[in-house]
């Protein structure tokens, strides 16, 4: 069952709130633009909702996603028709600061990677639990084709990484989702090459070949900080 938006808002920890609140300056009113997933996302979602008209159509990187534009009465636009965004608006899992991600907590990844690639700019909204040095603590969310889910597991341990099959998970794209545990990622675009090259393997959670080009983070105090590529 889909929570309502007001208690979305009212539930939201101050931190997801922040960067939310903050995010709103970034749409320009009326243009379509690309909608992530998570908690952090609904927050954004649960806002705009209360600004009628500024936003009137966004393409959704989830089913869940494309469920709460709809419950806010904005409509769900098909990217294959809206041609490039001017921006996209994204949680995280891990940011860097480089602004390379972690992305896939919510089983999400590969529409989302689709989204960033096709929008000019990608703002990422996180609380500042999400800022890391160096990723990789979070562990790795990969999406598999079901068939190859054991092949690319292999392949994950060749590479000195642990991967854990997330029981249970069917993506909006009906593949199956490997945690990949103890990744050393020092070189976060060198490894999503060599993760992008497996067979099987449809979407790594690493946006670094495609990173964020702005990160709001939000603190427990309620304040937003802006933070650029460093
Ligand atoms: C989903 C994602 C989310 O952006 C990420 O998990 C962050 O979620 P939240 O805003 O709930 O912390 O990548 O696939």
């Amino acid at each position: 069952m889909l929570v309502d938006n007001a208690t979305v808002l009212s539930d939201a920890p101050p931190g997801k709130r922040a960067a939310a609140e903050a995010a709103l300056s970034r749409i320009e009113e009326g243009a379509p633009l690309g909608i992530g997933s998570g908690s952090t996302v609904d927050v954004l979602v649960a806002l705009i909702e209360r600004q009628p008209g500024l936003v009137t159509g966004a393409v959704a990187a989830s089913s869940k996603t494309e469920q709460r534009l709809q419950a806010a009465g904005i409509e769900v636009l098909d990217l294959n028709m809206t041609g490039t965004l001017e921006l996209y608006i994204d949680g995280a899992d891990e940011v860097d600061p480089g602004l390379n991600l972690i992305k896939g907590g919510g089983a999400a990844l590969t529409r989302e990677k689709i989204i960033a690639a096709a929008s000019r700019r990608f703002v990422c909204i996180a609380d500042d639990s999400k800022r890391v040095e160096q990723l990789g603590d979070f562990p790795l969310p990969i999406e598999v084709i079901p068939m190859a889910r054991s092949y690319v597991a292999r392949q994950i341990v060749l590479m000195g990484a642990d991967p854990e099959y997330r029981e249970g998970v069917v993506t909006d794209n009906g593949n199956l989702i490997l945690d990949c545990h103890e990744f050393s990622i020092d070189d976060p675009k060198a490894l999503e090459k060599r993760l992008n090259a497996i067979a099987g393997l449809v979407t790594c959670g690493l946006f670094a070949a495609r990173g964020a080009d702005e990160l709001i983070l939000g603190r427990p105090d309620g304040k937003a900080e802006t933070i650029l590529p460093g």
